[in-house]
């Protein structure tokens, strides 16, 4: 099958991470797609030493790109509007797929573009321009496409919710949190849009146009920032039980839809409440399956070339059209991934949480430590419960470090043989599911 031919327009950290992303998982996402992707033509007025470009050539004039007959699919990494809008209607124009990270010109300009892509037969595609590296656009148009969508709540600028999560767990200032989001490269080239809620109502209408089946209507949106939240409103929130988030809330409501950007106190045991840092969350409310969750990198180089690039895999399926590559097991089963050897048990590494019932007595406590010690495996914690009245057993909860599993079944073992133990081990594994 002939490779699938990429012109990629933009040198900045996302199109440094789809560089990366690409050569890194060449092999995966090539079965996946049933067909090599090849960058052929990159526009970029400058350079950027953190992008790898190769041998592939550069075009200072980014519309060669759009004209440059072998490329197939045009991938707009530029940002801003209207030059990334005359870009991307010029690749439709020459016959050109577009994907796109950029919701400023999905939300602005996309029923404009959409309508000359529907002309021109070609798709466009921008599920890195909503929440980032979340695959929210597929699940709302693909996995939820049998429901009928209520609503959808999200925290979808993640530069906006690193500040209220430091101002709430650190009493940070405002100012001072969004200069560090800025220089983590979170932010928008112009911080107001991202504090301003701008950038969440970029994101909220088009997750409306999904979910509602409407025309784009940012201007439409009620759009409120974080500017004016103090570090004690955050305070009095959580002593009332709640925490205060900026939402991007659509709702279809008797008389219409709501579509609205605004910080909101939410319930402390919402699992949304929850979501701190950088990170993004969208809860869709739907008729059949009820609420779903998804949460994730909402920015970043690499989420977000996550997301453009299962835009250009989907659509080099589409375009090659090879059926069989459509089932994942089989794209898969032809390349070497197949014989990736699955790990028993025993060769794992987790951290483990004991129970251990022992005899009240002097030096029990120090012969099951040296049993772990022996077998190479370190407590980090350990807590012992004082006897019940007339009782001469005690529990004894030890929480380990990561070891191999083999190891502790030995010890284990070892410490169900001792005459001062007292019924089965409770072992539990622990993750900590942080990386
Ligand atoms: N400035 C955006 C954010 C980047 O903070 O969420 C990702 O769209």
């Amino acid at each position: 099958m002939d490779a699938v031919k990429i012109g990629l327009c933009g040198l900045g950290t996302v199109a440094g991470g789809t560089l990366r992303v690409l050569s890194r998982n060449f092999e995966n996402i090539s079965a996946r797609a049933g067909c090599d992707i090849q960058i052929v033509r990159i526009g970029a007025r400058r350079d950027n030493p953190d992008c790898d470009t190769g041998d592939i050539p550069i075009s200072r004039d980014l519309m060669e790109v759009a004209t440059d007959p072998e490329v197939e699919i045009l991938v707009e990494l530029i940002g801003g509007t209207d030059y990334a809008a005359e870009l991307v209607l010029a690749g439709i124009a020459n016959g050109k797929h577009i994907v796109t990270a950029n919701k400023a010109l999905i939300a602005e300009r996309g029923n404009e573009i959409f309508a000359a892509a529907e002309a021109a037969g070609v798709t466009v595609a921008y599920e890195a321009a909503v929440a980032g590296g979340i695959p929210i656009i597929k699940a709302v148009r693909e996995g939820l496409a049998a429901n009928s969508v209520n609503w959808l709540a999200g925290i979808i600028n993640g530069t906006g919710n690193f500040i209220l999560t430091e101002m709430k767990e650190k009493g940070r200032s405002f100012a001072d949190v969004l200069a560090e989001a800025q220089a983590l490269g979170y932010a928008e080239a112009d911080p107001t849009f991202d504090v301003e809620g701008i950038d969440a109502a970029h994101k909220l209408v088009i997750l409306a146009s999904i979910a509602f089946g409407m025309p784009l209507s940012f201007d439409e949106v009620y759009t409120e920032g974080i500017g004016a939240i103090e570090t004690q409103d955050v305070d009095y929130a959580e002593e009332l039980g709640y925490r205060i988030k900026h939402l991007g809330i659509a709702r279809k409501s008797p008389g219409g839809i709501e579509l609205r950007v605004h910080p909101t106190l939410i319930p402390q045991e919402r699992l949304l409440a929850n979501v701190n840092g950088v990170k993004n969350a969208v809860v869709v409310d739907c008729d059949a399956v009820g609420q779903t969750l998804y949460y994730g990198a909402g920015a970043g180089s690499e989420p977000t070339a996550s997301a453009v690039l299962a835009d250009v895999i989907d659509i080099a399926r589409n375009v090659r059209g090879d059926q069989s590559r459509r089932v994942p097991y089989l794209s898969y089963h032809s390349h070497a991934i197949a014989d990736q050897v699955i790990l028993p048990i025993e060769a794992i590494q987790s951290s483990y949480y004991l129970r251990v019932s022992v005899l009240d007595r002097p030096g029990v406590l120090s012969a099951v430590a040296s049993i772990l010690s022996d077998a190479g495996i370190s407590i980090e914690a350990i807590i012992q419960k004082a006897p019940r009245p007339d009782e001469d057993v005690v529990p004894v909860i030890i929480l380990t470090n990561s070891a191999l599993e083999q190891s502790l079944a030995d010890a284990v073992f070892r410490l169900q043989s001792l005459d001062s133990v007292v019924g089965a081990i409770t072992r539990i594994r622990v993750e900590n599911l942080d990386d």
